[in-house]
């Protein structure tokens, strides 16, 4: 790899001798010396062990929204952990950060706090359930909804293994996920209109939640059909069941009310993480009163580390920061230049690239047309996608070698990196046949 220097190799040997694939999550590992190890982030930019700079368009898979280490977010921080990291009480600072969640998302009149996507999508998923009496999960193919057993299917299978669009085959994405929780779960193509009206009308009555990204994060950014995120408030009204957005990646990135309040859409519970925290750990589950007020009364949740000052003192910050500066605007003036550049590039050299998502968070695909969902996705020239992405990492552009990954922007990304990586780009477009 040629992007790649000696002393992430060395890190990363010694790394695998005392984790699996020398990471703590198995997205990080690229490969057996094709692995960067990092050491240090600031505003827009990332360096490796090897000292060499990065423009970063992964920012963490997305919390970076700010920048990296953010002064405005770091220094309260600093302030709030010297008054203690963490009491099992409730604080002031904590409440304020729920009330802002309350003013920003327009379908949260109540919200709890978790620590990762992961830990909001499952709870959401446990009050869905026991608000409905239900059980079904039904989930979209390529969503991603974090680590737990419950929505870990289809995520990342090779589409082919997914069966027929009539009858989808929800596929576990690990070994070690119970087959009986294969029963409580269905999946179905994104932006399957038809397949999700005969779905509903099969099933709806016991589907406890009809979960999805707002527009497919981990899987190409592909962007909802017009009509689509509609069709499923409409039905899941109809059947009774809730409507979870997952708006991890989208949350505080897409717009200050994140997917719901850039697409129009009302869900009854949607789920944070990511953005809201610019990178410190902290996440969110919230959404209609009549339904998050169950919770406590019979309804389990918690978690020690849900209040940590940590977190909460840097999700208060960064909601602060994004209502009182132009933080989206500028991110999406920014995105959109670097979205339209990189079409005129390929453009220029005749090659067929198909754009997706939002100027905070897009990616392309190459050779295909424009994908509504994963396995029309998986058709394009993701071995193309990634010898390009490995000679941008050598000139020093970072987005992610997994297509399914978008590129991140953030509010400290300036015109001059965006025309830097332009500049990147057109040579390696050049550079790498197709
Ligand atoms: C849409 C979505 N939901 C949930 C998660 C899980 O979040 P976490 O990694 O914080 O557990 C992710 C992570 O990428 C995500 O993209």
């Amino acid at each position: 790899m040629g992007y790649i220097g000696s002393r992430s190799i060395a890190l990363q040997q010694r790394a695998m001798k005392v984790a699996p694939l020398g990471v703590n999550s198995n997205f990080r590992y690229w490969g057996e010396g094709a692995t960067l190890y990092m050491d240090k982030a600031k505003g827009a930019y990332l360096w490796d062990v090897d000292g060499k700079r990065y423009i970063d368009y992964r920012l963490a898979f997305g919390p970076i929204i700010l920048g990296h280490s953010f002064d405005e977010v770091d220094r309260r921080v600093i302030e709030e952990i010297q008054r203690g990291t963490l009491a099992a009480m409730t604080y002031e600072l904590e409440v304020a950060l729920m009330e802002k969640i309350v003013e920003m998302c327009p379908a949260v009149e109540m919200a709890r706090l978790a620590c990762s996507g992961t830990e909001a999508t499952m709870h959401a998923i446990r009050v869905a359930r026991a608000y409905t009496g239900r059980e079904l999960i039904l989930k979209f193919e390529g969503n991603y909804h974090g680590f737990h057993d419950h929505t870990l299917w289809s995520t990342y299978a090779p589409a082919e293994s997914y069966g027929s669009r009539r009858s989808p085959i929800p596929v576990p994405a690990s070994s070690g996920i119970p087959k009986s929780m294969g029963e409580k779960i269905i999946t179905l193509p994104f932006n399957d209109f038809e397949g999700f009206e005969r779905m509903m009308k099969a099933y709806g009555e016991q589907i406890a939640a009809v979960i999805t990204e707002p527009c497919q994060g981990n899987c190409g950014a592909l962007d909802p059909q017009p009509g689509f995120l509609e069709l499923i408030r409409k039905l899941a009204t109809e059947y009774g069941a809730v409507f979870i957005l997952d708006e991890v990646k989208s949350g505080f990135r897409f717009a200050n009310g994140g997917a719901q309040e850039y697409y129009n859409i009302m869900p009854d519970m949607a789920t944070y993480a990511k953005a809201m925290g610019n990178g410190y750990p902290v996440a969110a589950f919230g959404g209609r009163q009549e339904i998050m007020s169950i919770i406590g009364h019979g309804v389990a949740q918690g978690g020690t580390y849900t209040n940590n000052k940590a977190g909460v003192a840097a999700g208060y910050t960064t909601l602060c920061i994004l209502q009182q500066q132009p933080v989206i605007e500028t991110i999406n003036q920014r995105g959109r230049r670097l979205m339209e550049g990189l079409n005129d590039i390929f453009e220029d050299n005749s090659i067929p690239a198909v754009f997706s998502g939002h100027p905070a968070m897009f990616s392309f695909a190459v050779g295909i047309e424009k994908p509504t969902c994963q396995r029309e996705w998986t058709e394009s020239e993701r071995a193309y996608y990634l010898r390009l992405v490995e000679a941008a990492l050598e000139r020093g552009v970072m987005p992610d070698l997994d297509s399914r990954e978008p590129w991140f922007l953030c509010y400290s990304h300036s015109d001059a990196d965006i025309d830097e990586t332009l500049n990147v780009f057109a040579d390696v477009v050049k550079m790498v046949k197709k």
